[in-house]
């Protein structure tokens, strides 16, 4: 008798067809013990496409191409969870002591570039840009890049219209008032926040020699995701996607340890940044 992994509904051959499936898709590493989320995340896929299992969903991905089923696939197994000024430290150590001294060392050419690396729905890209606005960097030339490997949530960071449930996660009053306008239930950024961030799709696994280079490039809470092989590759690829001297920025359970030793950490306030040589 087919197997099944243990309390689930999916035959196990299924669940490993899926787990090579979207490691070969994104790098995400699903664990054996996953199915609860692949069964999550891919029922209601399953539902939409009138497949009454998931065993009948890796059929139909096994069978004729159908991208569109594909793409539905990987964009319900990627994790888009984001705030606005996610990480207060973070953005208070990049304004008081990170932001002024790139100031210092471009005073010459007045230009600065910033990456968000995986930027789901634009909020820490948005970020930055009302972070360079209140720093009123006049005459300056900020270039800000947003990419994600998901298109359907880069679409929704160009729109730049978000919920108010949304909002109420780290946006400080004062931004909203001044950064935001009504829509209907939603707040739409106003459109010099917007034109100052340009999103892009990019998956990180692919070669960066054609970005940058960047003084601070933020990859923040998608490394958590990978394995020690494609963080290595990444890492690699970021050290030199940045300025000499340019900063790297990794979420909270994210860092350079045993992973690249030429980066250096470099406390700031109360957040950690990692310098490239
Ligand atoms: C949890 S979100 C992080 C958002 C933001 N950086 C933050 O920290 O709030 C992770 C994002 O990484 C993206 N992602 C996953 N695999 C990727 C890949 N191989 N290349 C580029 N982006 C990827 C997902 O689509 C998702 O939007």
């Amino acid at each position: 008798m087919p197997q099944t992994t243990k309390g689930s509904t999916i035959l196990l051959e299924n669940y490993r067809f899926l787990k090579d499936y979207v490691y070969k898709e994104s790098g995400i590493v699903l664990d054996d013990d996953k199915h609860y989320l692949v069964e999550s995340r891919l029922m209601p896929v399953a539902l939409q496409e009138h497949l009454a299992s998931l065993d009948a969903l890796c059929t139909a991905l096994r069978g004729k191409a159908n991208p569109r089923l594909h793409r539905k696939v990987v964009e319900a197994m990627t994790t888009h969870e984001t705030l606005f000024f996610r990480d207060v430290a973070l953005f208070d150590a990049l304004r008081s002591e990170i932001l002024p001294l790139l100031i210092e060392r471009r005073k010459s050419t007045r230009k600065l570039a910033f990456w968000s690396a995986a930027a789901s729905s634009g909020q820490e890209a948005y970020s930055l840009a009302m972070l360079l606005l209140e720093a009123e960097l006049g005459g300056w030339n900020t270039q800000i890049l947003g990419t994600d490997l998901s298109e359907q949530i880069l679409a929704r960071a160009r729109e730049g219209r978000y919920k108010q449930i949304e909002i109420n996660r780290g946006l400080p009053a004062s931004y909203l008032l001044k950064y935001f306008e009504r829509q209907g239930l939603d707040w739409q950024i106003k459109d010099r926040v917007r034109r100052m961030v340009t999103f892009e799709p990019f998956d990180l696994r692919k070669s960066m020699r054609a970005k940058g280079p960047f003084d601070i490039i933020f990859c923040r809470n998608v490394l958590i995701y990978f394995d020690v092989e494609t963080k290595k590759k990444i890492l690699r690829e970021l050290r030199r996607a940045l300025f000499p001297g340019g900063y790297l920025v990794l979420g909270g359970a994210e860092t350079t340890l045993n992973l690249d030793e030429h980066f250096k950490q470099v406390p700031a306030g109360r957040a950690t940044f990692y310098q490239a040589p």
